[in-house]
């Protein structure tokens, strides 16, 4: 039986096609190994029994950690990812998720004992997003949680980035996010309860040297957040965004990420990026350290707070935010 992370992290390893420096010696499952379940939860600890969830983003990284936490406590899900390496976007420096990682994801949310809805759908396409969510809602019988992950890194700066680059950040990472939340509203609103997650990142709280639009547009996602959850309280449902520090997954273990930093290795980005991080547990976070907060949400443990942002960032926040 592997464990949650194991499951995560096969996808890591190989979602760039090469065994990720740093990150090679922690991982020990491939994404071709058989799925198999995690260990699993008495049905008295499970947190969301009988609940339904869309998540954005969820062939691998944190949406894919994300989904299965989510299975593991008894939600059933509906998996959403473009699936497509580029997706037509300039993406440079790594590649986004191909399609036979989303049915990975999906398989390993069936193992989970739960019903899986695969979505192949682009967060920027308005219209689709909202047939996703009715999808959803039709197959998996309601729509009690959404969470807003999917995002796309742009490894340029401010001056370097052209049209298309700046176009393509903010068309993911806010009108994307837009897309999702008001997709569900409908369905969330006739049941008078609904809990939305967003994720925005360490980099929607400063300014960062290296990726402009990448900030630009995680400061947007806290604004979107917190005018969400004040529009839609009196419907009874919730809105935060957790902002994650450095989390082991493509979109950080890659050369754009290097690059931007002006680093040769992975070894020497832990290095760096470990002195501005107080917890020296790990040198960076897990995908499943973002799902436990996120299953923390969309839990009844959290049916009172609102408009919130939850920085799980190794105490990197400490520094800038009060
Ligand atoms: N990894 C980190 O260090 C980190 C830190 C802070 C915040 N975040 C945020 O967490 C979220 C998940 O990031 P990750 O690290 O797991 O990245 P990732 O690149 O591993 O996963 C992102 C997923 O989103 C999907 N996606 C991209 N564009 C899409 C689109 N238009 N429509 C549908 N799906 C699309 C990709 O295919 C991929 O499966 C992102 O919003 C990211 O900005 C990540």
């Amino acid at each position: 039986m592997n464990t949650r992370r194991e499951i995560i992290k096969g996808v890591a390893m190989t979602a760039t096609g090469t065994v990720l420096g740093a990150m090679a010696s922690r991982q020990s499952a491939t994404a071709s190994q058989p799925i198999a379940q995690s260990t699993p939860l008495p049905e008295s600890a499970k947190l969301l029994s009988g609940k339904v969830a869309l998540v954005t983003g969820a062939a691998r990284g944190i949406g894919r950690a994300i989904a299965l936490d989510y299975a593991r406590n008894g939600a059933n899900v509906a998996l959403l990812d473009l699936a497509d390496p580029t997706g037509g976007m300039a993406i440079s420096g790594y590649r986004l998720a191909n399609e036979r990682e989303l049915d990975e994801a999906v398989a390993a949310v069936e193992v989970e004992g739960v019903q899986a809805l695969k979505l192949k759908v682009d967060v920027r396409d308005y219209a689709a997003m909202k047939e996703a969510a009715n999808q959803a809602v039709r197959e998996l019988g309601g729509l009690d949680i959404a969470v807003a992950n999917a995002g796309i890194c742009i490894w340029t700066t401010i001056e370097g980035a052209n049209e298309q680059q700046w176009r393509d950040a903010i068309d993911v990472n806010i009108n994307g996010v837009f897309n999702t939340i008001q997709a569900v509203i409908p369905q969330m609103k006739a049941q008078n309860a609904g809990r939305i997650i967003t994720l925005t990142s360490i980099g929607g709280r400063q300014g960062v040297v290296g990726n402009g639009a990448y900030p630009t547009t995680k400061w947007a996602v806290i604004g979107l957040t917190k005018s969400a959850a004040m529009e839609l309280g009196s419907a009874n449902i919730t809105v935060n965004a957790i902002a994650p520090g450095p989390v082991n997954t493509p979109l950080y273990r890659s050369q754009g990420q290097l690059q931007s930093m002006g680093l040769k290795s992975f070894e020497e980005q832990d290095k760096v990026v470990g002195q501005f991080l107080p917890l020296k547990t790990a040198p960076a976070l897990d995908p499943e350290d973002i799902a436990d907060t996120a299953t923390f949400l969309a839990s009844d443990r959290a049916k009172l707070i609102s408009g919130e942002v939850i920085d799980v960032a190794l105490g990197y926040n400490a520094a800038y935010t009060a």
